[in-house]
């Protein structure tokens, strides 16, 4: 056999085992249920859309969040060794030393709370419950002037909670993104 020759047949074998490949079922795992998807679905958009039912105050929050997320930062959100602060830096952004917070940098609440129920407390992510998440993030706006001592967080309210940086950010200059943004 010349190599040409050689070249297609191994060229066609190898099309042969890739297509094979693909449609062969290995008999391993199963399709996951309606229920584990839900479990793992937990995602929320800056607009709210994924926020479960529940509800959290400023002084719920306050006591959940001394048990929970004081010893690494800080009894007022201030940050301790490497734990970061989450209260403060507003208006330093624009300024030589820039202090990034809840409060000076995040542009929305509602990613905030995904954040804080998908990974807090730090050794326990994924552990809060949807009313303790809506609670110490309602502490942490408090303590950064964002909202009032009786604030109460719910799926509607957090939404329309409006962060100091909101319009701090800048759009994505490339021009396809605009474009796939307005729907073109
Ligand atoms: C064991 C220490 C520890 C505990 C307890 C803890 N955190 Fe954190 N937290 C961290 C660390 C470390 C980071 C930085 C994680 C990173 O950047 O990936 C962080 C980041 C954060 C951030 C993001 C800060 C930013 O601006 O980037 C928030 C918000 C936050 N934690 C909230 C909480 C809340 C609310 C609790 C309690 C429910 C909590 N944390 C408990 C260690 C901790």
């Amino acid at each position: 056999m010349n190599k040409a020759r050689l070249f297609i047949l191994c060229a066609a074998i190898a099309v042969v085992t890739v297509a094979v490949a693909q449609t062969q079922s290995y008999k391993l795992g199963r399709p996951a249920t309606a229920e584990e998807i839900r479990e793992r679905d937990i995602s929320v958009a800056p607009d709210g859309s994924g926020l479960p039912v529940g509800h959290g105050t400023v002084t719920q929050g306050r006591h959940d969040y001394q048990t929970l997320c004081g010893n690494c930062h800080g009894d007022r959100g201030q940050g301790m060794l490497q734990y970061p602060a989450l209260v403060g830096g507003q208006g330093t952004l624009r300024g030589k030393n820039p202090v990034k917070t809840v409060g000076s940098y995040w542009p929305y609440a509602t990613t905030v709370w995904d954040f804080i129920h998908r990974t807090m407390p730090y050794a326990r992510p994924g552990s809060l419950t949807p009313d303790e998440t809506y609670a110490v993030t309602a502490f942490i706006l408090y303590l950064n002037g964002i909202v009032g001592e009786k604030a109460e967080l719910n799926k509607t309210t957090l939404p329309r909670v409006k962060m100091p940086n909101r319009d701090g950010f800048v759009g994505d200059p490339r021009p396809d993104v605009a474009a796939k943004k307005a729907g073109k």
